[in-house]
């Protein structure tokens, strides 16, 4: 968790930012949907799935009686896709533009409900002809354009799971979950364009596929993007659009219990192997359309929504794929980088299509902080009215700065505090109702009991810090851990009795609002990337020049946090002459390889010891002192306490990387 010095920080903060009283009077979310959802929680979460249309409808709200397995709506019947599509185009909105895509060589594209109801209509056909069926896991890794989250909506249609795998994922990254989830199908890209070049995606595929890793697998479907050369398999791979031309065009989407399995999507633990955090059909998409419009207080008909997340995270399912569909909103999506061709790229974007409601990342934000307002300036984003912030903590100035230059001074920001588990918005201001704090994600929402708790379980109260904690289920909770119930309820449910457990430390000022304060156990948060120390401490352990190795997540301006890694070499290595830059240059190429580029470490350091207890276990508290360049802290338990001193003396001596 974070220092004491940072909670003083926080606890000085005292700007104030009210909604103006034009915003609060237009506004969707009214203060009345407080009382309203604590005066009948279950009912006030069956008025917002009976938003959704159900083919059949729901007797019962909640199921609780075998916890931590919830069941909501679970006798109604529903079709997510036929809820983001068809509804609206029998109500008329066929016309209505779904999809902006922005390229990022500049090329574009457009469909509207009617066009993108067509091509998901089709490539369900596609699937079908694969022989996906109902419950048939199909992974999907793909760059940020139109057919993605067209294959996200085709799976959901035909009732089959989808598992998104980032594109920035490694080829072992990608057979690992393949493995794990048993797919069926793979959609996957020729290639996608980022930072000027076509990065291709297929030999990624091709590598995971390779030496027979992945018997689950019958088909290879690849969308062409590129047109760079790629390696093909007739037995197994098949063409997008070829598959495309020549299915039927009309895909009637049948009903699905509320309970259908929806999606997995894997994200970092404790431990080395990722969890497949389970989501299933009404309950998430109840929630997902419900913050949605909530806290982006969306008025369809004139907004202009964008959320920069990729669909390879949770924020690209809920707040692109999902919710924003099910809300009949108008998106943009893009393709590239934010500094492609250069950092007005975003700015440029935003202009173009008039963007209303903008949500995005705190490292995003603090990169164009280092690039200076001008470079923002120079476009005219009058149009924004909703900014929002995800992923992690954002301090109060990059918050300030968010509001000033990007919001204009009158845009509310809402920082939305949530989880890929939690599948939905879970603690927030609401834009015409809080009055806002910059750094504090304040309230839960109305439906959501979120508390901070300490040590014993017990409510902390105003003014005091402890763990976060959701104290009764919510609609859009994970249903489990793919393939292993045992480490759902040891991970999430097993240190707090009856209670969901985040992983995270937070705060209560005296008001009673809410301040994040990062992760308590061995996660980081590296531009709201969840890595996991052990995942990359097992990457560098299986290079051979490795003999052990202890990875910490150390304060980041930019990123939040950054890798940083202690390795003690083996031996023969050590008598080798190579230099100590080249072979941490060596190591941080490897970790790419291994895990993808985002989890390459910032530094490497070549150590002779790493501090741990009697017992063995790696004090990582105390290498993130160092890692974070302060006095190093209580070493008593060490078993061997001279170690920090050659370690600590070794930091301010070792090369520096880039
Ligand atoms: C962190 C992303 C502070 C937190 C939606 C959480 C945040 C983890 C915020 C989940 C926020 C996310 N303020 N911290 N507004 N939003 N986090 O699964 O540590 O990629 O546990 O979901 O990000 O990351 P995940």
């Amino acid at each position: 968790m974070s220092n004491d010095h940072e909670i003083e920080n926080l606890s000085t903060e005292t700007r104030h930012f009210p909604p103006s009283a034009e915003f609060a009077a237009n506004a969707i979310a009214k203060p009345d949907l407080y009382e309203k959802a604590k005066s009948d929680r279950l009912a006030f979460w069956a008025e917002q799935a009976n938003k959704l249309h159900w083919h059949k409808p729901f007797t019962e709200t909640l199921d609780w009686s075998n916890a931590p397995f919830a069941r909501w709506f679970h006798d109604g019947e529903l079709n997510v896709s036929y809820n983001c599509l068809d509804r609206h185009v029998e109500n008329d909105l066929g016309k209505r533009v779904a999809l902006f895509f922005e390229g990022e060589p500049g090329d574009t594209a457009v469909y509207t409900y009617q066009q993108l109801l067509e091509e998901v209509k089709k490539a369900a056909n596609v699937l079908i002809k694969l022989g996906v069926k109902p419950g048939d896991r199909v992974a999907i890794y793909m760059p940020m354009i139109p057919e993605a989250v067209i294959a996200m909506q085709a799976v959901a249609r035909i009732g089959a799971v989808h598992s998104v795998v980032f594109g920035g994922f490694s080829a072992d990254s990608l057979a690992q979950r393949i493995q794990d989830a048993e797919a069926k199908v793979i959609i996957t890209a020729d290639g996608g364009y980022r930072k000027g070049r076509a990065s291709a995606l297929k030999p990624n595929v091709d590598g995971a596929l390779a030496d027979g890793k992945c018997p689950s697998v019958s088909k290879v479907l690849v969308v062409e993007r590129t047109k760079q050369e790629v390696a093909w398999d007739d037995s197994i791979d098949v063409w997008w659009h070829e598959m495309m031309a020549t299915v039927d065009t009309e895909h009637v989407a049948e009903p699905f219990p509320a309970e259908q399995p929806l999606f997995i999507l894997y994200t970092s633990g404790t431990t080395g192997k990722p969890k497949g955090i389970l989501h299933t059909s009404g309950g998430y998409l109840t929630q997902a359309s419900y913050t949605h419009k909530n806290v982006f207080d969306l008025h369809d008909k004139t907004d202009v929504y964008w959320c920069t997340a990729d669909i390879g995270w949770i924020t690209g399912h809920s707040y692109v794929a999902y919710g924003p569909l099910a809300n009949a909103a108008t998106q943009v999506i893009y393709e590239g980088t934010p500094d492609t061709p250069d950092w007005g790229r975003w700015w440029d974007i935003a202009a173009k299509y008039n963007v209303t409601i903008l949500y995005t990342a705190p490292t995003a934000i603090r990169s164009f902080m280092k690039m200076g307002r001008e470079v923002v300036q120079h476009y005219d984003l009058s149009s924004i009215r909703v900014l929002g912030s995800v992923g992690e903590p954002i301090n109060p100035e990059a918050w300030v700065w968010y509001r000033e230059v990007i919001g204009g001074n009158k845009a509310p920001i809402v920082d939305t505090w949530w989880q890929t588990e939690t599948g939905a918005i879970m603690i927030s201001p609401l834009p015409g109702v809080t009055d806002a704090k910059p750094g504090s994600a304040q309230v839960p929402l109305p439906g959501i009991d979120a508390k901070v708790l300490d040590d014993e379980g017990k409510h902390v109260g105003p003014g005091h810090g402890g763990y976060l904690a959701v104290t009764e289920p919510w609609p859009s909770m994970l249903r489990g851990i793919w393939g292993d119930p045992e480490r759902f309820k040891e991970t999430y449910w097993s240190r707090f009795e009856g209670t969901y457990f985040a992983g995270d430390g937070a705060k209560y000022d005296d008001d009673g609002d809410i301040w994040l304060l990062g992760r308590v156990d061995d996660v980081m948060n590296v531009s709201g990337h969840r890595l996991s120390t052990t995942e990359i401490e097992s990457a560098l352990v299986a290079h051979p020049y490795v003999a052990e190795a202890a990875v910490v997540g150390a304060k980041d301006e930019t990123t939040g946090q950054a890798v940083v890694a202690f390795c003690i070499m083996k031996r023969s290595q050590a008598e080798k002459t190579m230099n100590e830059l080249d072979v941490s240059k060596e190591l941080r190429e490897h970790v790419a390889k291994e895990i993808g580029p985002i989890a390459k470490p910032r530094q490497i350091f070549v150590v002779n010891e790493l501090p741990k207890t009697r017992s063995g276990k790696i004090m990582r508290r105390l290498l993130r002192d160092v890692a974070e360049d302060r006095p190093v802290g209580d070493v008593t338990t060490l078993a061997d306490t001279s170690v920090m001193d050659s370690i600590s003396g070794k930091m301010s001596t070792a090369p520096s990387e880039d």
